[in-house]
Order: structure tokens, then C-alpha cells, then sequence
């Protein structure tokens, strides 16, 4: 190991201010997991195209000096690898080593710790597999990857740098009773709705700790706590934490955008509410199937499963016009709950809280009688 990456761990291992995982972090050479090669923006303005950048092209000081950068590092974009990329690549990130003080507050908010048993949906790099490796032993720790190309890479960085935890390749939503019961269910990628196959996998008093990320665009980071009977419940975390979306969970594609049909009405809100993290996960909560879409200056929801719609134009006479088309009138439900939720003083996703039972899943306001909206099932 090079004396830069000791220094530079040592120094990451300070910004990260985490007594329980400095060890780790000192630990655990990050530049193992991101490999050879990471995608980087190319354009500022178009968010989607990514150009690879390789350790090869650069000088060795300061690929370290990136490398231990407190941030995201993309490792694969619509599944090509960067490694694998000559050129640029348009699309979304499939896979990533996440920001290592949002990694560190996922392990903490899972108050994960000597003696437990840990399953990680989403091992990505391998990197928050290692450092949990490092803390609590490798036979405590079991991770799935979805993607096999990814989970091959992660095993020969795992190890290379001499941990054996368990390693799966599959769906991760599905979770891996061979080793169950677990203390603590950590994803690290993020779910719409809590998969069942989870709740039978953790025991009774452990706990699941994981961002959730709707169709809409709304997030919150969700910590239950197991309970006898089968259920689970918990209030969502106060850190604003979400990863990449688990792949199993993501929206179907959308149809071209038609707007202005339908019967149209004032909006009883501004549909610019929407820009607020809060309000955006409560809208959600209202019309969970709806995707939003961007459309110059409109609002626009779409539910792909009924063809349901909805538009929202400002006007300079009434304030804002609605257009509502389909058998879900998804607007009327979005203002019902923007508008409860201004009623309680706009709080944040942690005044809410999530109850999963063997046949719903709900989140409520407040406390667990409180007004509460089902998940999809
Ligand atoms: C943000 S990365 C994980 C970060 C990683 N744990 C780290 O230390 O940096 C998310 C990973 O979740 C994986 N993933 C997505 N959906 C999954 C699923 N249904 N089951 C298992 N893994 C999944 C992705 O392929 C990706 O590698």
C-alpha cells in the first residue's frame, strides 16, 4: 500500500468523523473497489452522457487524491463498466461507490455493530461490504448483487484486499434466506415498496434500514423495526439519504407526453410545491403509480397502468389550471394530500412513518393512527 493512500485514507477517515467505523476506513484501501476506470459527466447541461476516466491516464498522486474525494464515483452507467467504455456513454448509473460519509451514515443509522448479522442488498464496488467485513468479521456479513459483471468485480476486490463475507448474485429484493435470520437489512439501493421476502429474513427485534425512492421522485430513508407477528414499523430517518434505485423496482417506461385533455379546473395549490423534497414524497404517497414529467413551465403526472393524466399550467387569471384525463383523478389526490400536509406545517419525511403487515404496507403522519396513505402492493 502506498504511503499517499495511507495518508489520504487516514485523512477521509477524519472528514468522516465516525468513531465506530474509523478503523475501517483506515482500513479499507477505497482505491481497490473503484478499480481502473470511473464515469464522469461530460456535460454539465445534459446530466446523461459520461465520459470514462482512467488511472492509466493519469498521474498516480492524483487519481488517489480523487479516488479518497469524499463523493460518488460512477463504475457503470446502463450496464457498461467503465473499464469496458472506449468512449462516452449515455444514460443513467447502474452502479457507483457511494459517497463513503453517506455509506457510514447508512451503517450507523442500521446502528450496525460487533455481533451482528448483516444482509447488504446492492454490494456495488464491494467497498461498504469491506469496511462492514473489517468492523464485524466476515462471517457476519452476507451481500447480493443484481448485476453479475459487477458482483465479479466486487468478489476479486473483496478478495484482494483479504475478506470473505458471503456473496450472492440475483435480485437482492428477494433477499437470501440461506443465511437468515439477520440482525440488520441494510439496501443500498433504493426500494419503492419494502419486498416482503424481507420481512421473513430479519428477526423478530432487528431492523431494516433503507432509502425508499418512488415512481415520482420522492424519497425517504426508512429504519423499521421488526415485530413479532410478522410486521414491521418505523419513523423515516431525519438524513436526507437515498441511493441508486434497486433495478427490480424501477418505473415502466413512459409514453410521449400529451397534455391539455381532459376536463380542466383551478389547482387548489401551486404546482411548484412539487421542487420541495417533502411535498414531492407526500404527492407520492397520494398517487404512487404517477410519474412526473418535465414539460417546460407545465406539471405533468402520468400513471402508465391506467393512462391516468394530469397537467397543471399557470394562468395569469385564476393562478394555476389543471387538465385531468383517466380513471385516477391524480391531481385531486395530490392537492388532498399537499394540502393536509401544509395543515400540519410542511414537516419533513421523518414526522412520518412506515408500517409494513403481511398484506399492507402504509405510511402515516405523525404517529401510526394518524392520516396514512397505502403503499403500492
Ligand atoms: C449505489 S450502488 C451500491 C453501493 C455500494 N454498496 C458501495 O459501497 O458503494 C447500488 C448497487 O445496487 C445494485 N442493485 C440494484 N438493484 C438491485 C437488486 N434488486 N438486488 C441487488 N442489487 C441491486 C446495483 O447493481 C448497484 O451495484
Amino acid at each position: 500500500m502506498s504511503e499517499t493512500a495511507t495518508m489520504l485514507r487516514r485523512t477521509l477517515a477524519n472528514t468522516v468523523g465516525s468513531a465506530g467505523w474509523r478503523a475501517a476506513l483506515e482500513a479499507v484501501p477505497r482505491e481497490v473497489f473503484v478499480g481502473d476506470a470511473i464515469f464522469l459527466r461530460a456535460d454539465a447541461a445534459r446530466g446523461d452522457v459520461w465520459t470514462a476516466v482512467r488511472r492509466a491516464g493519469m498521474d498516480e498522486r492524483d487519481w488517489l487524491a480523487m479516488v479518497y474525494t469524499d463523493e460518488t464515483w460512477v463504475t457503470q452507467v446502463e450496464g457498461t463498466l467503465a473499464g469496458e467504455s472506449a468512449d462516452a456513454v449515455t444514460g443513467s448509473p447502474s452502479s457507483s461507490s457511494t459517497t463513503p460519509s453517506l455509506v457510514v451514515m447508512m451503517l450507523e443509522a442500521a446502528g450496525i455493530s460487533e455481533g451482528d448479522r448483516v444482509l447488504e442488498i446492492g454490494t456495488g464496488t464491494g467497498y461498504s461490504t469491506a469496511l462492514m467485513c473489517h468492523r464485524i468479521g466476515d462471517d457476519a456479513v452476507t451481500s447480493v448483487e443484481y448485476d453479475p459483471a459487477v458482483a465479479e468485480r466486487a468478489r476479486r476486490a473483496i478478495s484482494e484486499v483479504g475478506y470473505a463475507p458471503t456473496l450472492v448474485v440475483g435480485d437482492g429484493l428477494h433477499g437470501w434466506p440461506e443465511r437468515a435470520p439477520y440482525d440488520r437489512l441494510i439496501g443500498t439501493c433504493s426500494v419503492r415498496t419494502i419486498p416482503p421476502a424481507w420481512m421473513g429474513q430479519v428477526r423478530a427485534g432487528g431492523s431494516i434500514t433503507t432509502p425508499m425512492w418512488g415512481w415520482m421522485g420522492g424519497v425517504a430513508f426508512a429504519h423499521l423495526t421488526r415485530e413479532g407477528e410478522g410486521t414491521a414499523s418505523g419513523r423515516f430517518l431525519k438524513e436526507d439519504l437515498y441511493f441508486m434505485r434497486a433495478r427490480s423496482h424501477m418505473p415502466p417506461p413512459r409514453p410521449p407526453i400529451a397534455t391539455g385533455i381532459g376536463p380542466a379546473r383551478e389547482s387548489r395549490i401551486d404546482p411548484a410545491i412539487l421542487d420541495d423534497e417533502a411535498a414531492l414524497f407526500v404527492a407520492q404517497l397520494a398517487a404512487p403509480a404517477a410519474q412526473r414529467a418535465s414539460g417546460g413551465d407545465m406539471t405533468i403526472l402520468l400513471d402508465v397502468g391506467t393512462g391516468s393524466r394530469a397537467d397543471v399550467r399557470s394562468d395569469p387569471a385564476s393562478g394555476w389550471i389543471v387538465h385531468q384525463h383517466g380513471p385516477a383523478r391524480l391531481w385531486d389526490a395530490v392537492e388532498d394530500a399537499v394540502l393536509l400536509w401544509q395543515g400540519a406545517g410542511s414537516p419533513h419525511q421523518s414526522a412520518f412513518g412506515l408500517t409494513v403487515t403481511a398484506d399492507r404496507q402504509y405510511v402515516w403522519l405523525g404517529e401510526p393512527d394518524g392520516p396514512a396513505w397505502d403503499l403500492p402492493a
